[in-house]
């Protein structure tokens, strides 16, 4: 992966070659914040650090940057007046977009605590401090900024279709992940600490996709003891958010891909993302036979349209972290390649059925596309998703090249 080395801009800062950062000799916290052109917000939000940071609390900022303005020149000139050590991490691929810059400003700190907030001053900075000291009272591993607790509010949210996604998806996740999300009433939150040995020890287990990076860490590093701080999410300071119906998507990916961490529920989301492939299959088969076409021809037209229906969904749901290696022509081309070698083997199973057993055309196609489903899954597990050999780990995050077209 191609990374500049990481610039140190404060002269108590070490410049490391991008492997690590400085050690923050013994800082007790690294801030991590993620900017993608922010310029017009990193020198206001350093200010404010500034002002509100306690000296004798030793805090290390550090920003992942994936921008293609002038963000890194204007925190370096702003840093010059920061009494703490600030490094910006610039990444040219922007692997895992949000997430994926948080994680590995992650796996770069060497303090106790972690905190991770946004660079457009819709986080309060006044709260970081009181998010690290909440951890060290009740010994938590978590400490999550929540719009939703007592005394929260999300009132920074433009708009009732914002609040309503960001409620909607809020119970979406709890309704998806009662036991990993429970004590957590703001799992959308992009404004927490975290100790640094509950992310490092599972830190090979994280796959970061899209926005939401608290769910990934509270799913799959399952932090002990969660303890909660509420806060105003406010408006925008400047710019503007990068958040994208794209984005939208991925956090859906997201969700089902930590859902399907195993090879039994990943098999049950793909039956169940194949059952809603009957309904174009089926569909256009019925058009095209009341047009007067016999059913076999049209049954090969319509299995077209429930294959492209399900490549759009698989795709997209269930291997939309797995799917960096191939290009989309590649695996539409694998997928349908399969999906219609599955109709040859289906068609003379359906002749039979209908000939031999005196089955209806829509019954008998509904049972043998059930038969071949396994055999589908296997295959599309194995001959579209599997990473090629050797080139594993590095293809994997799709979601980082597409946030450079976005
Ligand atoms: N490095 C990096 N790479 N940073 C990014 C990227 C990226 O691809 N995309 C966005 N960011 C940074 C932004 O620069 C900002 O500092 C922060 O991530 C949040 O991005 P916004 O564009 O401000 O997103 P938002 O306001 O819609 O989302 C925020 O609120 C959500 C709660 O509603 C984020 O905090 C989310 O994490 C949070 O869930
Ligand atoms: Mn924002």
């Amino acid at each position: 992966m191609a990374r500049h080395p990481e610039a140190a801009l404060h002269p108590g800062a070490e410049i490391t070659d991008g492997g690590h950062r400085p050690s923050g000799g013994g800082s007790s916290a690294t801030l991590i914040i993620p900017t993608f052109n922010e310029a017009e917000n990193v020198g206001e939000l350093l200010a404010r650090l500034a002002a509100c940071l306690p000296a004798q609390d030793r805090y290390d900022v550090l920003f992942v940057d994936d921008s293609t303005d002038d963000t890194p020149a204007v925190i370096e000139r702003a840093s010059r007046a920061c009494p703490f050590p600030v490094t910006v991490m610039h990444r040219d691929v922007a692997e895992g977009g949000l997430s994926g810059a948080v994680v590995e400003g992650m796996k770069a700190a060497t303090s106790d605590w972690i905190v991770v907030m946004d660079a457009d001053l819709q986080h309060p900075p006044s709260l970081v401090p009181d998010l690290v000291a909440t951890g060290r009272r009740t010994g938590a591993d978590l400490v999550v900024a929540s719009r939703y607790a007592g005394g929260g509010s999300n009132s920074g949210l433009s708009g009732r279709y914002r609040i309503a996604v960001s409620r909607g998806s809020t119970l979406l996740a709890k309704g998806l992940f009662p036991s990993a999300l429970r004590g957590i009433s703001d799992p959308m939150s992009g404004f927490f600490a975290i100790r640094r040995s509950v992310v490092h020890s599972r830190a090979d287990v994280l796959r970061p996709l899209g926005y939401k990076i608290l769910l990934e860490l509270a799913v799959r590093c399952r932090p002990r003891n969660v303890a909660e701080v509420p806060f105003t999410f406010q408006e925008r300071f400047g710019g503007a958010s990068k958040s994208t119906v794209r984005e939208g998507i991925r956090f859906l990916a997201h969700l089902v891909s930590l859902r399907t961490a195993t090879h039994g529920t990943r098999m049950l989301a793909f039956g169940l993302i194949g059952l809603t492939g009957f309904l174009p299959n089926l569909g256009v088969l019925a058009a095209l036979t009341a047009l007067g076409m016999h059913y076999l021809p049209a049954e090969i037209v319509a299995n077209q349209f429930g294959v492209l229906w399900n490549f759009v969904l698989i795709d997209l749901l269930l291997f939309g972290d797995r799917r960096g290696h191939r290009s989309l022509g590649n695996r539409l081309g694998r997928f349908a390649l399969l999906a219609n070698t599955d109709l040859v083997l289906r068609v003379p199973l359906i002749a039979l059925l209908v000939g031999g057993a005196h089955m209806g055309v829509l019954p008998a196609t509904a049972l043998a596309l059930l038969a071949t489903f396994v055999l589908r899954f296997l295959g599309t597990e194995l001959l579209v998703y599997l990473p090629r050999r050797g080139r594993g780990r590095q293809d994997r995050p799709a979601a980082a090249r597409q946030r450079e077209t976005t």
